[in-house]
């Protein structure tokens, strides 16, 4: 379906055609929403330039348009104000059709991208053995919005978790793991690590403290690299154990990933060195081969070289990102391909993608990005962290949403005096709980830091998940209180636009479309939540300032009908977010 301004713009260009000829056609109509609501709802602004371009006055310009103009089943008449901008006014029955239109399709209006891409988002990606940070929430909840929403445009998208498994660490930390469980090396059992961060820890220790154990574990790394069998097993072990404690958090939070770590591109890497090296472009610099590109420096101002082979032959994180450039153009097809990551990483990310460019690895029809994040801040503003200063793991924080979501809803029961079974209340604090985690930091855009604040996601006021569960919560409970079948009705009722608040509801309604379409472009999923929060707000407005259930026919039937497609449109509006919506709460 095409959205109003898609519309306008298509009548803007056959007047511009009529008015000045072809060489008019394809004009920018630069419409905006209106400046002031008195004097409409769009206006185009293209009268001032098209006026300076042909040599004439801006206001004659806009009166040669709306001559030509045939727009009449959409907009009343347009008007010409100041310099020569003419304002548009929607007519209420064109928002009638309109609505009516989308209330009946399952898709809501939206239409489905015309030229699908397969697309490769990389995201969440956290370490094993290392904790599983907030910096990977963010990575995951962010990452996971934007696939969902591009998957709905009827993209072809590939979740890739780009797991760091592999590095000089595993030296370290199988070298330990042989001293402390020397058995699970050798028995065929999977062995429970307990917790993998304490004994990250405690290998480090040893790694400190004593050079025989640093040899050893330098030896480690040469034997998984060469693919020992007891070697590789004990990778093999602490790997599992980590997956197993990030499924728990992706189980949690509904987050579906195909694991393709970094030691998947180990035999593929080689070969990235060697392209390199035939195409000219690597330099020895201090034993290491690196590849210089402009504009990097360091802070002295010396040209920064990326480094993709070590003194010592091993390669690293950056050669390993080469390799699976190539792998998800080559192998993936991949016409996109997105990093989620904090901030941090764009330089990173910046020179990795410019020496791919240069060895010319990346083809025209392929568009690679970074999408950054900032940080996860506490109430003091400084990054997010524990009382006593340790990094926050993310199943207490997830939990912490939950006991206090709960609390929150069982005082509400008290005061409300309603009696509700504990399968009720549990499950309302986990879906309240983990969507307000979620939303506040979908609602915030992704590059700037924002401080992580209980109170403040956990409101039933405010751009919060609660208050928009709410407004679809208060739809669930019209329906129940009328016996209503909105499947029927919808397909059945004529919508009527009477009193301003049913009209400014209707209009927003039918902005959808394009707001999701925007967050193609822009990969920013705050559009949506933006969206769905002045939703909520117009929602509210009309349900106080006009009746539903007690309204007369037809009105009654078209005003459940705005009810319903309210509710439907944030339902699927938190479903692009990852957010589940309630009946009750
Ligand atoms: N494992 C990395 C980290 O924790 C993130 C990986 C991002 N993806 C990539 N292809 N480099 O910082």
């Amino acid at each position: 379906m095409f959205s109003t301004t898609s519309q306008l713009k298509a009548r803007f260009d056959k007047a511009f055609t009529a008015a000045f000829g072809e060489s008019a056609s394809g004009t920018d109509p630069m419409l905006t929403a209106a400046s002031n609501p008195n004097f409409g709802d769009f206006q185009c602004n293209a009268a001032m330039s098209l006026g300076k371009k042909l040599g004439k006055s801006p206001r004659i310009i806009a009166q040669t348009i709306i001559d030509n103009l045939d727009i009449a089943d959409i907009c009343e008449t347009p008007e010409i104000a100041g310099p020569g901008f003419i304002n548009l006014k929607l007519k209420p029955a064109y928002l009638e059709a309109e609505v009516r239109a989308i209330a009946i399709d399952p898709r809501l209006g939206i239409s489905e991208i015309e030229a699908p891409q397969r697309i490769a988002i990389d995201f969440s990606s956290p370490n094993i053995a290392k904790e599983m940070h907030v910096g990977h929430l963010r990575s995951t909840i962010i990452g996971d919005a934007i696939a969902r929403i591009l998957e709905f445009l009827g993209h072809d998208v590939i979740r890739i978790n780009h797991i760091g498994d592999w590095g000089t660490q595993f030296g370290m930390l199988i070298a330990y793991l042989r001293e402390v469980h020397p058995e699970a090396l050798t028995t065929a059992d999977a062995l429970d690590l307990g917790d993998l961060v304490a004994f990250y820890r405690q290998a480090k220790q040893r790694f400190d403290a004593d050079e025989t154990f640093k040899e050893t574990a330098r030896q480690e790394v040469v034997k998984l690299q060469a693919g020992a069998e007891d070697t590789r097993r004990a990778w093999k072990l602490l790997c599992d154990q980590s997956r197993r404690e990030f499924q728990v958090i992706y189980n949690l939070l509904d987050i579906k990933l195909t694991e393709r770590g970094e030691s998947f591109y180990n035999p593929l890497l080689p070969a990235v060195v060697e392209d390199l090296t035939n195409l000219g472009l690597l330099v020895e610099s201090d034993g290491a081969k690196c590849v210089f590109v402009d504009g990097f420096t360091n802070k002295e101002g010396e040209p920064l070289p990326l480094i993709v082979q070590k003194t010592d032959g091993g390669y690293n994180y950056a050669t390993t990102d080469l390799a699976a450039i190539r792998y998800r153009i080559k192998e993936d097809g991949a016409k996109r391909i997105i990093y989620v990551t904090d901030s941090g990483q764009a330089n990173h990310f910046a020179q990795v993608f410019a020496v791919a460019r240069k060895a010319n690895w990346i083809p025209e029809d392929v568009e690679i990005v970074h999408v950054p994040f900032g940080l996860v801040c506490g109430e003091d503003g400084k990054r997010l962290k524990t009382r006593s200063g340790d990094a926050v793991r993310l199943q207490d924080l997830l939990d912490e949403a939950i006991v206090r979501t709960r609390a929150d809803l069982e005082k509400r029961l008290a005061a409300e005096e309603r009696q509700e079974t504990e399968e009720f209340i549990a499950n309302v604090s986990q879906v309240v709980g983990l969507s307000a985690v979620k939303y506040a930091d979908l609602s915030q855009n992704r590059a700037s830091n924002y401080v992580f604040s209980y109170d403040k996601m956990l409101a039933l006021q405010g751009n919060t998940a609660p208050y928009m569960l709410y407004a679809y919560v208060r739809v669930q409970g019209i329906r129940r209180k009328g016996g209503i079948d909105f499947d029927n009705l919808d397909a059945g009722a004529k919508v009527i636009l009477e009193s301003d608040a049913e009209l400014v509801l209707a209009k927003h309604l039918l902005q959808l479309n394009e707001v999701i379409s925007s967050v193609d472009g822009d990969l920013l999923p705050n559009r949506i939540c933006q969206y769905l929060f002045e939703l909520s707000q117009k929602f509210n407005q009309f349900f106080e300032q006009c009746p539903v259930l007690k309204a007369e026919e037809p009105l009654r039937s078209s005003r459940l009908v705005l009810c319903d497609l309210t509710a439907r449109t944030l339902k699927l509006g938190l479903e692009l977010l990852g957010i589940q919506v309630l009946e009750r709460m």
